[in-house]
């Protein structure tokens, strides 16, 4: 079998399988990245392509994120992350992520004042929380509650209706953090507080998180800034393991707040956004076993330890992340900023340096990922541990409610659906149980 590609005004490849030679339609994108369409393959030769996790397989074009791993490039709708994280809040990136430019005053206005009017949920929703253990993890409330939203909006599920889709995508944006903070005051019976329409996006998650109706709360400036540039940071990232779910549950036409709850239980795994979480705790095990940061780094080079090194290492950045070098830098200031000394930060730098001068992460290419310092500024903000994965949902939420739309504004859209290769037993036939073994 051998592929080569011709030159023509529109690209072909050519494929020879079992002397059967196919052209092939080459996609080119903007950046000149290039794909092979294969969908005539199996109908021409017999044969499927084989990819577990989706290494080499583009699963559509999109016009939201650019990304150069081996550059360490990250864009949103054209714009370099750098510039945005610099210029704009997370309303003005969910707007340019979601509507694909970047929004007038008047047009900022408008969806920031749209979204204002959504922040409070059902009363009858924060009942819910009465149910859930005082230990549960909020990302399972999260994801539980986003799910319910659906039982409360049955007038806006329908996915084909632009109108139905504005309005959801409208309450999601609104509901998300006062969902999320309410899963924090549950797991220490703290009372609900309402959302406050005069404060912006994070002024109101920092007061619904830590306000008490006891006092008043005046959210911190530094920390409100910290807030947005971490949300911003996270925004959106291409077809990663949450948003290629949140689009595949959506291709069946689910609902776009079952397809967002969907996104959240990936976005849990440790390996995904779940990463945050459990570096934090391994600094914290590093730091209390005495802070040998090279025992770790020979831990997770040792394929027998089970043990990787947490916000280390991407599928596509073979090279520093992006958000990684923005974050470092944040939480340098920020510490600086409420003048906190973190001995985590301190080990976390240890670690990159001695990780990255380690022939077995130079040879892999492992770089520090946006999990590896977003936890130290997160504790800075006096965030627990169990509530950044939240953080990094409440962030990604734009990014997928951009693809979700994308994919179902696309004259291609069908349902996501994989072929196999089956390596069962072959056909038997069924023994009577008194006859088996
Ligand atoms: N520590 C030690 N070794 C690692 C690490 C790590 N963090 N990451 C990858 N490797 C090694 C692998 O063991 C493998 O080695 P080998 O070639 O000798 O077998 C090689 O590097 C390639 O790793 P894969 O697991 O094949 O890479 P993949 O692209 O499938 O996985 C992932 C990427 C899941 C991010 C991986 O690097 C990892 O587990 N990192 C730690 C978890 C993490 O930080 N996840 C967050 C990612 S960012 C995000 O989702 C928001």
């Amino acid at each position: 079998m051998s592929v080569t590609t011709k030159s023509s005004e529109s690209e072909t490849a050519r494929l020879i399988v079992d002397d059967h030679e196919i052209l092939l339609p080459v996609v080119i994108g903007t950046e000149d990245e290039r794909a092979l369409i294969i969908d005539s393959l199996r109908k021409e030769t017999g044969y499927i392509t084989l990819d577990e996790g989706f290494v080499n397989t583009g699963s559509t074009t999109s016009s939201i994120t650019f990304l150069d791993g081996e550059k360490g490039i990250l864009r949103y709708r054209g714009y370099p992350i750098e510039q945005i994280a610099e210029n704009c809040d997370f309303v003005e990136t969910s707007y340019l992520l979601i509507y694909g430019k970047l929004p007038t005053e008047s047009e900022l206005r408008a969806f920031r004042e749209s979204i204002r009017q959504h922040t409070m949920i059902h009363e009858d929703m924060r009942s819910f929380y009465n149910g859930f253990p005082k230990d549960a993890h909020p990302m399972a409330i999260l994801s539980s509650v986003v799910g319910a939203l659906s039982t409360f909006y049955q007038d806006s599920l329908d996915p084909r209706d632009a109108r139905q889709v504005e309005i959801s995508i409208h309450r999601l944006m609104a509901k998300l953090p006062t969902i999320a903070a309410y899963s924090y005051k549950k797991s220490f019976g703290q009372p609900f507080m309402y959302p406050q329409n005069h404060l912006n996006y994070c002024e109101n998650f920092l007061r619904l998180m830590f306000a008490v109706p006891t006092r008043e709360y005046e959210p911190d400036p530094v920390v409100v800034d910290a807030l947005n540039l971490l949300l911003i940071c996270h925004a959106d990232h291409e077809q990663n393991c949450s948003t290629s779910t949140v689009r595949m549950v959506g291709s069946s036409n689910a609902n776009l707040f079952a397809s967002i709850s969907a996104g959240i239980c990936a976005l849990w795994g440790p390996l995904h956004g779940g990463a945050n979480e459990a570096c934090i705790n391994m600094l914290q095990q590093i730091v209390e076993d005495g802070g040998d940061v090279t025992k770790y780094v020979n831990m997770a080079k040792d394929k027998t330890s089970n043990f990787r090194l947490m916000g280390f290492g991407h599928r596509v950045y073979k090279n520093y992340d992006p958000r990684a070098k923005i974050i470092k830098r944040a939480c340098d200031r920020l510490l600086e900023r409420l003048k906190l000394d973190d001995p985590l930060f301190e080990v976390a730098q240890k670690l990159e340096e001695v990780a990255l001068r380690d022939e077995y992460f130079v040879e892999r290419k492992l770089y520090p990922n946006v999990d590896f310092y977003s936890g130290i500024m997160y504790r800075a903000m006096g965030l627990p541990t169990t509530m950044f994965t939240v953080l990094f949902a409440i962030g990604r939420l734009p990014g997928w409610i951009a693809h979700w739309v994308e994919m179902h504004q696309s004259p291609t859209k069908r349902i996501g659906r994989p072929r196999q290769i089956y390596t069962g037993p072959g056909l038997r036939n069924v023994v009577p149980i008194s006859q088996r073994s």
